[in-house]
């Protein structure tokens, strides 16, 4: 059993409360391997913004979840080598079961998410509730994430393929009956790097897909029944035409891919919105940087000279969002 503060994590307890009353969003960074982490850490320490480092299932699959919890710790220590000690979340992404939760928790997770968007709203509320009670009675309280609503798009054990908008009227009782600390809602937004199809979207004089703007009617009709209580927003990729041109110039094929605008974010941040996640963004990055590497340099076989140009791109991204789309630059 590790507790998260013996790892010099925190939870999101207060930065919530800060980003609230700041009118920013934290940035949720998903992160599978030690590239994607030491790029999130050298672009919040430098911005100075707090941090959420998320882990999904199919990253504790992939890189084994202690090997994670380690690098969280690993980053704790990088910021402060760095010079300015941010708050750093290690948060379970799409936790589907009490056990994977109750697991993340006893492995040092400062934070986990219980998704039970998908089971009708009884089981969400009683799941939600199990997990919120075992989370918050830890000796160090572990802060939980649930969801209402149904985003679009697919994650390893969580998928749906339409999106159901989340119900303004059932977020009193769930938040009231869970004792959730705070709520993912469905509002538009969905997983992946094409998240609408084209015939959802118009196209500009270039032909590229502008897609249906987010539905901030529902957002707003959230805040008005659980006044400051802090929403998370998934599925917020951007998709960056630039990076899906480099990939397909370099070789790949990304076909109708079109993302979250950034101004729609901004805008989200400003609101009860305090939490965003980003994962497809540092996807796209990183391949397009490692595609470029390959197509320019044939005979390039060390994997250093192509991860390290791709983390460096995926710095400036995490940099670029944390100054000018979440506000959460200067805050930590
Ligand atoms: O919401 C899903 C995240 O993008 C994680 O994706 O399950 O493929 O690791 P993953
Ligand atoms: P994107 O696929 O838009 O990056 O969403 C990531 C996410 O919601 C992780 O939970
Ligand atoms: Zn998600």
């Amino acid at each position: 059993m590790t507790s998260y503060k013996d790892l010099g994590l925190v939870n999101t307890k207060d930065l919530f409360k800060k980003a609230m009353s700041g009118k920013y969003a934290l940035p949720a960074y998903n992160f599978n391997n030690m590239e994607q982490m030491q790029a999130i850490i050298q672009a919040c320490v430098e911005t100075k913004s707090p941090v959420i480092l998320q882990v999904s299932a199919g990253a504790r699959k992939y890189a084994n979840q202690n090997i994670l919890k380690n690098m969280a710790r690993g980053a704790v220590e990088y910021a402060h080598e760095l010079g300015y000690d941010i708050p750093i979340v290690l948060h379970l992404d799409h936790g589907d079961s009490f056990e994977i939760c109750k697991d993340c928790i006893e492995t040092g997770f400062s934070s986990v998410m219980i998704d039970g968007s998908h089971f009708p709203y009884d089981e969400n509320v009683a799941l939600t509730k199990k997990v919120c009670e075992f989370a918050h009675s830890q000796k160090d309280y572990v802060t939980v994430e649930g969801e209402l609503g149904v985003l679009a798009g697919v994650e390893d054990d969580v998928s749906a393929e339409h999106s159901h908008y989340t119900q303004p009227s059932e977020v009193i009782d769930f938040v009231g009956k869970t004792k959730v600390d705070s709520l993912a809602i469905s509002i538009g937004t969905s997983h992946g790097r094409a998240k609408f199809k084209p015939e959802q979207c118009t196209r500009n004089a270039d032909g590229i897909l502008i897609p249906p703007p987010l539905r901030f009617d529902i957002l707003e009709e959230v805040e008005k029944q659980i006044p400051g209580f802090p929403i998370v927003l998934h599925g917020s990729s951007s998709v960056p035409i630039e990076y899906v041109h480099m990939i397909e110039k370099y070789g790949g094929k990304l076909t109708d891919s079109v993302g979250i605008p950034e101004e729609q974010l901004r805008k989200a941040a400003k609101s009860a919105v305090c939490k965003i996640n980003i994962d497809s963004d540092g996807r796209l990055a990183m391949t397009a940087l490692i595609r470029k590497v390959f197509i320019e340099k044939p005979d390039e076989f060390d994997p250093r000279k192509y991860l390290g140009p791709a983390r460096d791109e995926l710095k400036k991204l995490y940099a670029h969002k944390n100054q000018n789309v979440l506000g959460s630059a200067g805050q930590a």
